[in-house]
Order: C-alpha cells, then sequence, then structure tokens
C-alpha cells in the first residue's frame, strides 16, 4: 500500500485545525476500513454505495466495519448520473434522518464519481457537515473525483450546478475493485491519466508510453503505479489551488471546455467522459500547435498513446458542426467575457490557460 497526504490547512478559528487527509493506494484495502474507521474514532458507518457494487465490494466493506466491531448500515443508489439529482439526495437526507445519524457516524461512498459526488455532498449538508470517506471503485474516481473535495448534484438545468467543496476524511482506493469495471469505463478513466502527464508530468507520460500494455491488462503493478501517481498529481493541484481561485485548479479542465461540449451536443451519456476528454485533448493539441505552442510532433506523440489505450481522437462525423460546438462553448463557465480560453500545452509536461483564441482557430481544428 502507499499513502499519499493531501496537505490542506483548516481554518484557524474552525473547530478542525488541519483538514488534510491520506489517500491509501493498493490491492486488499477494502478489508481495512473497519480498523481505520475505528482509530478515527468512528462508531457507525452508513455505507452508500453504487447497486453495481452493493454485493461485493461494499459488502466487503461493510464485513470489515463489522469485523472491527463498528455498526454497519448499507444505503443503495441506482447505478448512473441520474442519481445525481435532487430526488436521490433527498432520499440519501431522508435515510440519514431515519438512521438518526450524528458525528459519530462516518458516510461511505463506494462507488464511482456518481456515488462520490452524490454521497459526499450528503455528507456536506447533513447536520452541517459530516466527516465523509471516499472508497472509489472506478478507475475515473480513483485519479480524479474522489480527491480534492468537490461534491454536488446535477439539475435539468446542468451537470454539477449544486454542490460543495468538501475534504474526504480519508480515501481508500483499492485496485482490486477495478477488476469488475467495464472495459469501457476502465478505457475511459484511462483518459484522465494521460491528461495528468501532458499537464504536469512528462516523465509519467513516458512511463504511460512504456507501460500502456500492462495497464490495458490490468496488471495490478501497472494500474497501481497509474492510480498513484495520477492521485498525487491531483492531489498536489488541490493543495496549491483547493478551491480554484489561483487558476492552477484549472489546469485539470485540459480538453474538457471541448469535452463539454462534445458531450452536451451529443447528449449525455452517448460519449462516456474520459472519450470526450480524450477527443478534446486531441482537440486542444491541434489548437496549441497552431498558435504555435507545440510542435506536430507532440501532438502525434499523444495522439498515438491515446490511441494505444483504445481512445477516440476525433470526433464522429456527427460531431463536427464547429458553429454549433463553439456556440456550446460560449456557454461553458469557464468562457470569459464571450471570450474563448482553453488550457493549452507549451511543452510535454506544462499547461497555461490561453485567452484571447481566434475562432476561426478553434473551428478549424473541431473540423479536424
Ligand atoms: N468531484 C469531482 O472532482 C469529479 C471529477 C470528475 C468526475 N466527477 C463526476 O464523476 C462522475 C463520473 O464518474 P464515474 O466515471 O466513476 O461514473 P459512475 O460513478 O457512473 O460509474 C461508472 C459505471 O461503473 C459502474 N461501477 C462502478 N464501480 C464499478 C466496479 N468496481 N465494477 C463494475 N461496475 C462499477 C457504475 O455502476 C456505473 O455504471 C460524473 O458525475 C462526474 O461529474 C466528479
Ligand atoms: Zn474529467
Amino acid at each position: 500500500m502507499n499513502t499519499i497526504r493531501v496537505h490542506l490547512p483548516g481554518s484557524p478559528t474552525g473547530p478542525d485545525p488541519d483538514r488534510s487527509y491520506l489517500i491509501r493506494c493498493g490491492s486488499g484495502l477494502l478489508d481495512s476500513l473497519g480498523p481505520l474507521l475505528r482509530d478515527s474514532g468512528g462508531r457507525r458507518g452508513v455505507v452508500v454505495a453504487d447497486a453495481a457494487v452493493a454485493e461485493t465490494h461494499a459488502a466487503r466493506v461493510v464485513a470489515s466495519l463489522q469485523a472491527a466491531g463498528i455498526e454497519a448500515v448499507s444505503l443503495t443508489v441506482p447505478s448512473g448520473e441520474a442519481s445525481k439529482s435532487v430526488g436521490a439526495l433527498g432520499r440519501l437526507w431522508a435515510e440519514f434522518a431515519r438512521l438518526a445519524v450524528d458525528r459519530h457516524t462516518r458516510v461511505m461512498a463506494v462507488g464511482g464519481g456518481v456515488v462520490g459526488d452524490l454521497a459526499g455532498f450528503a455528507a456536506a449538508t447533513f447536520s452541517r457537515g459530516l466527516p465523509v470517506w471516499q472508497v472509489p471503485t472506478t478507475l475515473v474516481a480513483q485519479v480524479d473525483s474522489a480527491i480534492g473535495g468537490k461534491t454536488g448534484i446535477n439539475l435539468p438545468a446542468g451537470k454539477n450546478l449544486v454542490g460543495a467543496f468538501w475534504q474526504p476524511a480519508g480515501v481508500v482506493s483499492d485496485i482490486d475493485t477495478l477488476s469488475t469495471l467495464p472495459d469501457r469505463e476502465f478505457v475511459s478513466g484511462l483518459a484522465e491519466v494521460v491528461k495528468y502527464g501532458v499537464i504536469l508530468d512528462a516523465e509519467f507520460f513516458a512511463w504511460l508510453e512504456d507501460h500502456a500494455a500492462a495497464i490495458l491488462a490490468r496488471e495490478p503493478a501497472a494500474v497501481g503505479h497509474a492510480v498513484e501517481r495520477s492521485a498525487a498529481l491531483k492531489a498536489r493541484v488541490v493543495e496549491q489551488d483547493e478551491r480554484e481561485t489561483t487558476g492552477l485548479r484549472a489546469a485539470l479542465n485540459y480538453g474538457h471546455t471541448f469535452a463539454h461540449a462534445y458531450e452536451t451536443a451529443a447528449g449525455y451519456g452517448v460519449l462516456l467522459h474520459g472519450e470526450a476528454v480524450a477527443i478534446g485533448m486531441a482537440r486542444a493539441a491541434r489548437l496549441a500547435e497552431r498558435c504555435g505552442r507545440i510542435s506536430c510532433d507532440l501532438v502525434a506523440r499523444q495522439d498515438r498513446l491515446l490511441e494505444r489505450f483504445r481512445l477516440p481522437v476525433a470526433a464522429p462525423e456527427s460531431l463536427r458542426d464547429a458553429e454549433r460546438l463553439i456556440e456550446i462553448m460560449g456557454r461553458d463557465k469557464k468562457t470569459l467575457d464571450g471570450q474563448l480560453r482553453f488550457v493549452l500545452p507549451s511543452k510535454l509536461g506544462h499547461v497555461d490557460l490561453v485567452d484571447g483564441i481566434r475562432p476561426e482557430a478553434v473551428k478549424d481544428v473541431l473540423q479536424g
């Protein structure tokens, strides 16, 4: 097992002087949750589980809590983005009230980003805040959503419109849980892994090139390192820009302005998020090349790695209407005064937020 500490200062006047926490990565970690929770002062655990893992991974968590003498209750949330809703949140609140959940209770979010965001937000808001443990079971959640404290739900008007920053008490990423993840979900998560290499760590990018086959074959050592390094890179960004105020956290949005436009244009659920991110990164790299920031070699090198991971680098024909995509991007909250801004690389391992990009340049890369 490896641990990564996320250093976060507490508010000096708040009840909790240090909000730092550990991310534990490795094999066989679900069974350690009971002792971990007991040592953190928990007397009861409410396990909020994605239905797809309720009988398997979440049941292991419940068993571990019980073996450690901790009372455990299990709540199941239907799989899928539709559970990040006001209705599902209300049902969790009602269950928490029925169970008389209090400060000695620990909420455990066992599932992917959907359950992490939903249960995290329920914990952030119930009784003005309960400790939550993130126990991610998808690659996306282990390398991204479980780390950093963004929680929330969707509204019909848009994704993630209601939420809160609520840092977990701890993150336990057991890579064994990924063995049941469908291939398409696993590969989709690899897009975010590649993203970390491009935006922050050229050496990690090269390591991914060397170990692509082992990662695709889900060899534990390779998957473990990919998860761990990605988590450490995300943790470093979160430490330096917890609430996305200095601009540093914006680097994590590399490829995402394009991706969100593709997801909206296609209708949610057609492209998986990571697939849209892969196409988005491929477009962003081309835009960076057009702006004279990087060479065509780097564009090709990123394409090659994404393709080795069986990720798309070009949008399907039906998603090449540049006017429409630019119009959607204009509504993206990351645009400033109607100007298009993008996170673009200047070399492998470094990106900047670039303003004032000409719409014609964007149009060209969208049509290519
Ligand atoms: N909070 C953040 O910082 C942040 C960052 C990125 C994404 N997100 C959010 O995360 C969500 C996407 O996360 P996701 O990709 O994990 O999606 P998800 O939670 O919907 O999980 C994907 C699918 O895998 C299933 N599943 C989960 N674990 C499994 C396992 N071990 N074995 C078999 N099936 C399993 C789920 O039932 C679901 O069908 C989105 O809502 C997105 O907005 C949040
Ligand atoms: Zn993403």
